[in-house]
């Protein structure tokens, strides 16, 4: 920051030194490369330390949120539709941890509407089971949505679009579902806004219990 301070102080200079400000750029540039990957790294201990697995439902760690997020929603006049699958198979994981990925694409669900005022800003959380060995969760607004260059760069560290934003929760709540086993995709939600979803494989003990009891109720 000292740096890129001065850079802009020389500048301003009346015969402003451009081998000085050749040279600082060039550290900026390094230190943000170097930054890059201790954070890199740090994710990965993060995400590689196993944290402890369980049996969860994610019904529930969607409806663990919503308290966290009453506030939000409220001040950004955001209504809230949950249409969550009845009898969703259990997952393994932890349970803070996708806890957090829900956090995170809620709020940016709310602050992409934020400055919505033509159409209601309506946030849509949706659970489903779409085949036989995942759940999804889906995470809906009717923001701003996604221009079509940037759908590779959302998960990217760093990238944001917002003044204040650190571009860190996207490649977080990748880097934490990938970790699970499962894959974060981003798309357009038609006609306003974007859609965020999360799959993971359902536990296979259930799955497979679920089956044997299946074929044992089938047999004669
Ligand atoms: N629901 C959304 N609608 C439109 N754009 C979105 C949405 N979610 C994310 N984005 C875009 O993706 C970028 C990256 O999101 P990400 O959550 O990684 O970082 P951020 O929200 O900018 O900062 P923070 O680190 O505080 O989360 C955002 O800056 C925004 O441009
Ligand atoms: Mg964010």
């Amino acid at each position: 920051m000292a740096d890129a301070t001065a850079c802009l102080n020389w500048l301003a200079a009346p015969d402003p030194r451009l081998d000085m400000i050749q040279e600082t750029l060039d550290a900026i540039v390094k230190d943000g490369h170097r930054t890059g990957d201790v954070i890199q790294r740090i994710r990965q201990l993060a995400t590689r330390s196993a944290p402890p697995r369980v049996r969860l439902d994610l019904n529930d760690v969607v409806r663990d949120v919503i308290p966290l997020m009453r506030a939000e929603l409220h001040g950004h006049e955001v209504a809230l539709v949950l249409d969550l699958a009845a009898d969703l198979p259990l997952v393994l994981g932890d349970r803070v941890q996708l806890q957090q990925v829900v956090l995170n694409l809620v709020m940016n669900a709310i602050e992409a509407m934020a400055g919505v005022t033509d159409r209601p800003r309506e946030l849509r959380i949706g659970s489903a089971r779409p085949d036989w060995d995942h759940v999804t969760v889906t995470v809906q607004d009717t923001g701003v949505g996604i221009d079509r260059s940037m759908l590779d760069r959302l998960f990217t560290a760093f990238f944001t679009t917002k003044p204040g934003g650190m571009g860190m929760g996207l490649s977080i709540s990748r880097s934490i579902i990938e970790a699970h086993g499962g894959w974060l995709s981003a798309a357009a939600n038609l006609p306003h806004g974007a859609i965020f979803q999360f799959s993971l494989a359902i536990d296979c003990g259930v799955a497979e219990g679920v089956h044997i009891a299946r074929v044992a109720g089938a047999a004669p």
